[in-house]
């Protein structure tokens, strides 16, 4: 039984804007290593312009090749409502609509406006709702963003006021470029937790000023119990100049492990997937830890 939930988001964020095409066998076989190593929720790709995201273009055929496969909750991230009738059409269990706390990057990421974007949301939800597909709502840069800078705090909430409005079955709230810091995730996540209810809370972190691990502790001290990672911290986003790589899985996996929190995976299988992502992947730094000690199991 695990205590907290890791969706993880490495065949997404961690393949999008990697320079050399990746084949969908790759993805695939990534895949199926993050599934023997227990992962039970994966963000398998995205629903997006081919031409924006060239290393998504395959994302029909990556879920065709995980038709058969029921041992995990498929999630794709869609920017619009056309990503979702091709998310509908590929027997997704979640789509993640991203969303910003900035109308700059909303604008440079999926070429609209914040209320734009709402006034798309609204039809897809209820399409969704009937179809029982379950829907996330993620807000983007909501601890800075390249292009606007520093985020207020009421710019975030107001996003996730609505997403509880329209009764999401998921929120995700994500650092996309790694500007975070603990004082600050504490402070604006502890709101959080207290504005969504029972709907399930995640937080998306990215480690590019190394304080992903701190800034995963801090949520948890206020209630966060979902964390979106990436295998050996691959990923970033190509509309988020200065983005780099998520927060590890293992680190993450490592910290709560030996915090006597269970996570539910089998630690061996997951380096297995990093280390096989890290070569799948250019530039990439590894995670961290490569393995637990004997002495702390
Ligand atoms: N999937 C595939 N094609 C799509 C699409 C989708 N989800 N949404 C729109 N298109 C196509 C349209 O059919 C149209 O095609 P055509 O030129 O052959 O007629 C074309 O894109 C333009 O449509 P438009 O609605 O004007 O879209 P746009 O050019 O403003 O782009 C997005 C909007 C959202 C599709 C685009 O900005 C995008 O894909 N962004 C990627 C965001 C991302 O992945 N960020 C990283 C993760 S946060
Ligand atoms: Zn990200």
């Amino acid at each position: 039984m695990s205590e907290i939930t890791i969706v993880e988001v490495s065949p997404r964020d961690g393949f999008q804007n990697d320079p050399q095409p990746i084949s969908t066998a790759d993805k695939v076989s990534l895949i199926k290593k993050l599934t023997k190593a227990g992962l039970k929720h994966i963000e398998v790709t995205s629903f997006v312009h081919p031409k924006k995201v060239p290393q998504m273009a395959d994302a029909e055929a990556v879920l065709d090749k995980l038709k058969n496969d029921p041992s995990f909750k498929k999630t794709v991230l869609i920017p619009n409502d056309k990503g979702y009738e091709r998310a509908r059409n590929s027997y997704v269990d979640e789509v993640n609509w991203v969303s910003a706390a900035t109308n700059t990057f909303n604008e440079k990421n999926i070429g609209m406006s914040i209320e734009t974007n709402d006034q798309l949301f609204q039809p897809v939800i209820t399409k969704a709702k009937e179809d029982k597909i379950h829907v996330c709502y993620s807000v983007a840069v909501a601890f800075g963003c390249p292009y606007e800078g520093g985020v207020a705090h009421k710019d975030v909430l107001k996003q996730v006021e609505k997403a509880v409005q329209l009764n999401v079955d998921r929120i995700t709230i994500a650092d996309t470029i790694g500007y975070g810091i603990p004082s600050e995730v504490e402070t604006l996540m502890k709101e959080i937790v207290s504005m969504v209810g029972d709907i399930p809370l995640a937080i998306h972190l990215h480690d590019t000023r190394g304080f992903g691990i701190a800034n995963a502790y801090a949520a948890y001290k206020v209630g966060v119990r979902i964390f979106e990672t990436s295998v050996s911290g691959i990923g970033g986003c190509p509309f988020a100049p200065g983005a780099a790589g998520n927060l590890a899985t293992e680190d993450l996996v490592y910290l709560f492990e030996r915090m006597g929190i269970k996570t539910g995976l089998h630690f061996d299988e997951l380096i297995e997937a990093a280390n096989y992502a890290a070569t799948l992947t250019t530039n990439r730094a590894l995670g961290r830890i490569r393995h637990i000690e004997q002495k702390f199991l």
